[in-house]
């Protein structure tokens, strides 16, 4: 469609008088496409021409008549000037197009191998890889492989939280109460008890949180038995959360946790100081951010420990100096809102022209039945629980549905993975999720398992048809095929506009459409019982949807199993 757009933009931009530029980016997606397939406001050429918007709109339709070989139509309505595609047209190109494609169908190289690094998912050691953490690995690993696509250059960075006071807080914990083999056996489990139990008993002994504090800046002066404590909870911790990344399918460039900006923490507080942007006060130093309508930031506490901004700052400084990124984003949830305006504002201050390449990607909170969790108060819900609980859901129903499928499951992970990644990148991401078991694996919602199992219907009947010929022709008859052909053709523009918006729900929308579409199309529209140019032609539609599914699935981060 993207084509037809250009071919719009070419042909109405000489009778106007106007770069075809200016005229691509007016052209709007009408609400329906009863209005057309794009269409023109004529509102600008009023003022122009001194002429009423809606006479321009019909002088011009007039004028536009017979133009353009994807341009079937061109009317003026009202102020507006619609113009509809030619669905024959567009099939050939696109069908084609897909089919000699396959899976580079939709890549590009727009992005001309532009730096883009994406920090994502970024558990905390000693607090759990909850659910919380879901969000931001299935939204940042979508961008990731939507960005790279389009040929940017991804950096994806895990910036685990692997310092900061609460290692005091375990470190204490572990030292009174703890055991090697509780922590040796399910190191995330055990040592999110000795967080929480440290909570717990914090409360009647106040005195547990001073420990606590010098534990923690005996670790940042280098203390040996509190370094190996430390070194031992994040090892296992890690080896943890990278066994959940491998069964997700979510990958990372770089595990490069708070912890490895240590040694760059002094040289960037004194750069602060130079820069005079800080003010210190009995120790501390803290930079005032009132021109910016913000609270003030602090950076170093009485006691020399350094904070979590102090961390992002230096981690920022670095990876600008290392990768010269064109766009830095931070997929993190929108409660951190404030961290990041001060964090963008400090780097202003210090006179960085990048800071403005910097992008905080706020989500929503996913509320389960029950309530917000707390990690303190020891009400989480792992994340790994989750996954495998879909896992076990999407099993049953398989082996309700298709008994004899012989790798199960193999599938049901598959599905079941897709269903929670779906679940939430289906949803506007700036949107509260109410998580839903029920919903995210109905076979007939708009879930993963609707769009997989559409996937996996067309790979039957393309089995049973004994073979597509690529070379045969296509013929667009009825109202489903147009529709149909007209949504494939819609696939690159709605990765160019996910990757836009920072939102992998337009894509993730885009599909259910497409699987829509493909249902109506095979419901209405006989395929294999049809004669045969019509099958053979119907067939083709039916090869091209089923690629660009597993294409777009693929973008989402989730598979699209052939049986299931
Ligand atoms: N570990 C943090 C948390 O769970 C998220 C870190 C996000 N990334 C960053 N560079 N601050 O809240």
């Amino acid at each position: 469609m993207l084509r037809f757009k250009e071919e719009v933009a070419s042909v109405l931009a000489p009778l106007i008088d106007w770069e075809k530029e200016e005229v691509f980016s007016r052209l709007e997606i009408p609400p329906d496409s009863e209005f057309g397939d794009y269409s023109f406001p004529c509102f600008p050429l009023a003022r122009e021409l001194r002429q009423a918007p809606a006479r321009i709109a019909a002088e011009l339709s007039n004028k536009l008549q017979g133009k353009g070989r994807f341009l079937k139509k061109v009317e003026g309505k009202g102020p507006y000037l619609n113009f509809y595609v030619d669905e024959q047209t567009l099939a050939e190109r696109i069908v084609a197009e897909i089919l000699n494609e396959k899976g580079d169908f939709g890549r590009s190289s727009a992005g001309s191998s532009e730096v883009v690094v994406i920090d994502y998912s970024a558990p905390n050691i000693a607090k759990p890889f909850g659910i919380g953490h879901l969000r931001s690995t299935v939204i940042g690993d979508a961008l990731y492989r939507i960005y790279s696509a389009l040929g940017y250059r991804c950096i994806g960075i895990n910036h685990l939280g692997d310092w900061g006071t609460q290692f005091g807080k375990l470190i204490v914990a572990y030292k009174h109460w703890g055991e090697g083999k509780g922590l040796q056996d399910d190191p995330v489990r055990y040592l999110y008890e000795l967080y929480v139990l440290f909570h717990r008993e914090a409360e009647d002994k106040p005195e547990l949180e001073e420990e606590a504090r010098f534990w923690f800046k005996k670790l940042e002066d280098g203390d040996a038995e509190a370094l190996t404590l430390w070194q031992r909870f994040r090892e296992l911790s890690l080896a943890e959360f990278k066994r959940v990344y491998e069964y997700l399918g979510v990958n990372f460039d770089y595990y490069y946790g708070e912890s490895f900006y240590n040694d760059r923490l002094d040289a960037t507080l004194e750069m602060v100081q130079q820069k005079n942007i800080a003010r210190e006060s009995e120790g501390a130093l803290v930079v005032d951010l009132e021109q910016f309508g913000l609270p003030p930031c602090l950076l170093r506490k009485k006691d020399g420990a350094t904070l979590y901004a102090t961390r992002d700052l230096a981690a920022a400084i670095y990876r600008y100096e290392e990768y010269r990124f064109s766009q830095m984003l931070y997929v993190v949830g929108a409660e951190q809102k404030l961290h990041f305006q001060q964090l963008f504002s400090i780097l202003k201050l210090m006179g960085y022209p990048w800071a403005k390449k910097c992008k905080h990607i706020p989500f929503g909170l996913i509320r389960f039945p029950g309530g917000r969790m707390s990690t303190r108060q020891g009400k989480t819900i792992f994340l790994e629980d989750v996954v495998n609980r879909a896992v076990e859901l999407a099993e049953k129903i398989i082996a309700e549905k298709n008994p004899d499928l012989e790798n199960r499951k193999e599938v049901a992970k598959i599905v079941g993975v897709g269903a929670i990644k779906f679940g939430d990148l289906s949803n506007d991401r700036i949107k509260d999720i109410d998580f839903d078991w029920e919903k995210i694996l109905d076979f007939s919602g708009e879930t993963a398992p609707y769009i997989q199992y559409s996937h996996a219907r067309i790979f039957s009947i393309l089995r049973k048809s004994g073979g597509v010929l690529a070379s045969a022709e296509l013929r667009i008859i009825t109202e489903e095929e147009r529709s149909l052909v007209k949504t494939l053709g819609f696939y690159a523009e709605s990765i160019e506009r996910a990757a836009e918006a920072y939102k992998p729900s337009i894509l993730a929308r885009y599909l259910i459409n497409l699987a829509k579409d493909f249902n109506r199309f095979y419901h209405n529209c006989s395929v294999l019982g049809a004669e045969e140019s019509l099958r053979q032609s119907r067939l083709l539609l039916c090869a091209a949807t089923k690629q660009v599914l597993a294409n777009g699935l693929d973008l989402l981060g989730i598979g699209a199993p052939e049986e299931m």
